[in-house]
C-alpha cells in the first residue's frame, strides 16, 4: 500500500502530465470586432436639416451631442434607467440613448434646444423656472422634453390632471436632487394653463 508520500507524488506526476505548458497552448483564435463603416445619415432636428456621417452603432444621444454639437440632451446612465436623454421623434418621448441615430431619418426629432420659438421659452420651460422645478439642472432637459409629450398625452388620453397621475406618467425621469414636487407642480400649472 503507498504511503501518503509517494501516493501525493504520483498524483502531482500524473497533473503535471495532463497540463499542456503555457508556451505549448494553441493561442485561442483572436476575434476582432469590425466596425461597420460610416454610411450617410440624415436626420431633421429643430427644424434643421443635418447630413452626417456615422456608424450605424451610433445612438441618437451620441449624434446630437457629439456629432451636432446639441449637448443639452444629457447623459445620464446610457441605458434607459435615467430619462436624462429624452427628447421627442415625431411628438413621441424616447430615450435617445436607446436607440440608433441611423434609425430615426425621415422623422422629426426635437430637443430641448428646439422647444423655445422665436426667442421665448415654451410654457413648460418658463414654468420650471416660475417653479424652481430643478436644482443642478442635469435632468432638467429630459425632464421638460418629457413633460412636453406627456401634456399632448393626457389630453390624447383625457386623462385626469391629479399629481399622482402626473408622477406616475413622468416615473421614467429620474432627479437625483429630489425636485419631484416642484417639476409636478410646474407641469400642473401649465396643464391648467391650457384647460
Ligand atoms: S441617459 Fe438615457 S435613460 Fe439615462
Ligand atoms: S435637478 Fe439635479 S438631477 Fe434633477
Amino acid at each position: 500500500m503507498p504511503d501518503r508520500r509517494s501516493f501525493l507524488q504520483s498524483a502531482l506526476a500524473v497533473v503535471g502530465a495532463t497540463q499542456v505548458p503555457a508556451a505549448t497552448a494553441a493561442a485561442a483564435p483572436v476575434r476582432e470586432a469590425v466596425a461597420a463603416p460610416p454610411r450617410p445619415v440624415h436626420l431633421h432636428i429643430n427644424g434643421r436639416d443635418y447630413q452626417l456621417s456615422l456608424e450605424p452603432r451610433v445612438t441618437l444621444l451620441d449624434a446630437l451631442r457629439e456629432h451636432i454639437g446639441l449637448s443639452g440632451t444629457k447623459k445620464g446612465c446610457d441605458r434607459g434607467q435615467c430619462g436624462a436623454c429624452t427628447v421627442l421623434a415625431d411628438g413621441r418621448r424616447i430615450n435617445a440613448c436607446l436607440t440608433l441615430a441611423v434609425m430615426h431619418e425621415g422623422q422629426r426629432i426635437t430637443t430641448i434646444e428646439g422647444l423655445a420659438q422665436d426667442g421665448e421659452l415654451a410654457p413648460l420651460q418658463q414654468a420650471f423656472l416660475e417653479h424652481d422645478a430643478f436644482q443642478c439642472g442635469y435632468c432638467t432637459p429630459g425632464q421638460i422634453c418629457s413633460a412636453t409629450a406627456l401634456l399632448e398625452e393626457m389630453r390624447a388620453d383625457g386623462a385626469g390632471l391629479s399629481d399622482a397621475e402626473i408622477r406616475e406618467r413622468m416615473s421614467g425621469n429620474l432627479c437625483r436632487c429630489g425636485a419631484y414636487p416642484h417639476i409636478v407642480a410646474a407641469i400642473r400649472a401649465v396643464a391648467l394653463r391650457r384647460g
